[in-house]
């Protein structure tokens, strides 16, 4: 079997998710199958109703792989994504597919097909300049949490305590950048500085990790130095995980979940979630159980 990730650096030039690609790529073995990383911009897209069985990588004509593994995540750019829905139409699978990818990198629209199914997300407004605060402090309440409408690693994400510094906070971005998207979010006070980062494999649950700041950062994100344990999976978390998936129609996911005093608020949805930290605390090998997942899909022994 030949598979390609769809990554934004190509194989000799991996960084920052060199821990997942290694662990992809040195399972792949085990499995017998043969995997290539590609950056999007190796690929020509040339449409066309003739030629379905190959396309053009560094210009010359390849055979298509029998899937793709899209690794980009909130960084998917349109090239990527076009490049990925092409593969799709030409009769390759992608692992997550390009809608799903598409839609959780829009935090909002998340929410929103989320709280259309009537499941518990923070309560989160669209931010529009000029900025009305009053209307944000009587639907949102401070403090509250504003983000990027796309983001990862917790970087585009800031706790603002009260009214005065998010008006100052929104008159510099206003000055500074009024086109960005962001939005403003319900804090969830029980969770500061801890949460959790279920990851589910083809509708299953395959592991869950408690993630704890080292500082008094509120945030949790490993990325930024957060410590993390396993965590029982309650019938409550592998519903809510389980559904979530299932609405957004990911294969692969990472769901975050806020702890709202005894029950949980879905935090955010990733679509090629890192799985340095789940594996370190967790016992379970994930590369593994996505080929397991992708075989049984792809029909292959
Ligand atoms: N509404 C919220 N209330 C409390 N904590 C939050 C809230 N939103 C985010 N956080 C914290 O900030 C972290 C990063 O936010 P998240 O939306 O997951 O951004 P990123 O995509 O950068 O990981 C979360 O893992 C969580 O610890
Ligand atoms: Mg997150």
């Amino acid at each position: 079997m030949l598979g390609w990730i769809i990554y934004k650096n190509h194989e000799l030039e991996l960084k920052p998710e060199l821990y997942e690609i290694n662990r992809l790529i040195a399972e792949a073995e085990k499995h017998a199958i043969e995997l290539h990383v590609l950056k999007p911009e190796q690929i020509d897209l040339i449409v066309t109703k003739e030629d379905r069985k190959s396309i053009l990588v560094d210009d010359k004509p390849t055979s298509l792989p029998d899937f793709v593994l899209p690794r980009m995540g909130a960084g998917t750019t349109y090239f990527a994504l076009a490049v990925i829905r092409h593969l799709e139409r030409l009769g390759v699978p992608s692992f997550n597919n390009s809608d799903s990818i598409d839609t959780v990198k829009d935090k909002l629209y998340t929410h929103q097909i989320l709280a259309q199914s009537n499941l518990p997300v923070p309560k989160t407004m669209l931010v529009k300049f000029p900025v009305d605060i009053n209307l944000i402090e009587k639907h949102i309440g401070f403090p509250a949490v504003i983000k990027t409408l796309s983001g990862s690693q917790g970087k585009g994400v800031f706790l603002v305590k009260d009214k005065q510094s998010c008006k100052d906070l929104f008159q510099l971005l206003e000055i500074t950048n009024s086109k960005i998207s962001i939005i403003i979010q319900e804090f969830i006070e029980t969770s500061y500085g801890k949460d959790l980062r279920v990851f589910t494999v083809g509708g299953r649950v395959v592991a869950c990790m408690e993630r704890k700041s080292n500082s008094d950062d509120f945030k949790a994100n490993y990325s930024l130095g957060g410590s993390v344990s396993s965590y029982p999976v309650t019938p409550e978390i592998e519903w809510l995980a389980v559904e979530v998936t299932r609405l957004l129609g990911l294969d692969i996911a990472g769901v975050d979940l806020l702890f709202d005093h005894d029950h949980f608020k879905i935090c955010e949805v990733n679509s090629s979630p890192g799985f340095q930290g789940v594996e370190s605390c967790c016992n379970v090998n994930i590369p593994k159980e996505i080929y397991t997942y992708l075989k049984l899909r792809l029909r292959e022994q």
